[in-house]
């Protein structure tokens, strides 16, 4: 089933998105009717549909659900809230404001240019795979027959786009061919989208893999276990910097250390060439609970609060390779995203 998808019903009926929830994965596989605008926000605020392209889609789709249900001028209200209401990740914003030059056209040409980026993303997740592979097979052209050790964190596969996704469609297209010999998927503190959403991912394909605490990512690498590292990104700099979700630069100075390729997987929708580089980039504080509870249950005195950057900053030297569904950058030897593709 598709993350993310617009489900059309025949007048007089709304039609409505359809969002597996994310945050019932691994254990319960709970479809959700989103009808309202106030829903969708709901839904991405608790991460029910997260990972960049897939809020790219929500953007997109969420301003056609708005010009379904009410005027113009309730539409342009709900949109502008839609549109912030996750910070760090482009593609939302992105989603948005790429449906909404056909917004005075009303919502027939919305809702097609909606469908037209759903399906780019699937398209795009199919280019990323097949030129993340070729990297691969590039930088490690002994090993990729030999069979390859991936490390990765959070979730970029299917359930982060619309089907396919980033980093996680690079490593299902290594294994399609053969060639995975496993998968070093860090958890993800504090919401665990790796334990949860990259392992059951990988376990539905029928990939190996094993979790780590993110703690040990590093300790594991400097080992020598790991061939290369790939991630996904939620917003890249003009000059490269990628922000992705927090423990992704950390685990960049690991690569760095053993001397293994970093390699960063997005769409060009994610690079945001306004943005002159990553000090610039808005990181979402998500609150002290998520970092203080786990399954209900307060881990620290009621007394001490958390700092919970979502996400981290990974500067362009430490990247390797930036796979778009256009093109491979190398920041590490210099190219910025702001080139000319
Ligand atoms: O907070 P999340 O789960 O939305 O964070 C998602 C990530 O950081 C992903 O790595 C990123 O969006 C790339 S998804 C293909």
């Amino acid at each position: 089933m598709r993350a993310i998808d617009w489900v059309s019903e025949s007048a007089p009926n709304p039609s409505w998105i359809r969002l597996l929830d994310q945050t019932r994965l691994p254990n319960d596989e709970i479809v959700l009717e989103i009808r309202t605008v106030d829903q969708l926000i709901d839904a991405i605020s608790r991460l029910a549909v997260r990972g960049a392209p897939a809020l790219g889609v929500a953007g997109a789709m969420g301003a056609a659900l708005a010009l379904q249900n009410g005027s113009a001028e309730t539409a342009t209200e709900e949109i502008a809230r839609l549109r912030e209401a996750r910070p760090t990740a482009v593609n939302l914003a992105w989603g948005v404001d790429r449906v909404m030059r056909s917004f005075d056209q009303g919502f027939d040409a919305v809702l097609t240019e909606a469908i037209a980026v759903r399906d780019e993303d699937i398209l795009g997740s199919q280019r990323m795979a097949e030129k993340g592979y070729n990297l691969l097979a590039e930088l490690l052209p002994e090993k990729i027959n030999e069979g390859l050790t991936l490390m990765t964190i959070c979730n970029t596969g299917s359930l982060a786009a619309v089907e396919g996704g980033t980093a996680l469609g690079v490593i299902a297209e290594v294994f399609r061919r053969g060639d995975l010999t496993n998968v070093i998927a860090c958890e993800t503190r504090p919401l665990f989208q790796g334990a949860r959403l990259t392992a059951w991912e990988l376990a539905k394909m029928g990939a190996p893999h094993q979790t780590v605490v993110d703690s040990a990512a590093n300790f594991i690498t400097s080992q020598g276990g790991i061939d290369a590292i790939l991630v996904g990104a939620d917003r890249i700099a003009a000059n490269g910097d990628s922000a992705n979700k927090i423990g992704t630069f950390s685990i960049a100075l690991g690569a760095q250390y053993a001397g293994i390729p970093f390699i960063v997987v997005a769409p060009e929708s994610t690079i945001d060439v306004e943005t002159a580089s990553g000090d610039l980039i808005t990181i979402e504080d998500r609150g002290t609970d998520e970092v203080v509870t786990i399954n209900g249950k307060r881990m620290s005195p009621a007394e001490t609060t958390s700092l919970n950057p979502a996400f981290d900053v990974t500067p362009a030297a430490l990247i390797t390779g930036i796979v778009t569904d256009a093109r491979v950058i190398r920041p590490a030897l210099g190219q910025q995203p702001a080139d000319a593709l």
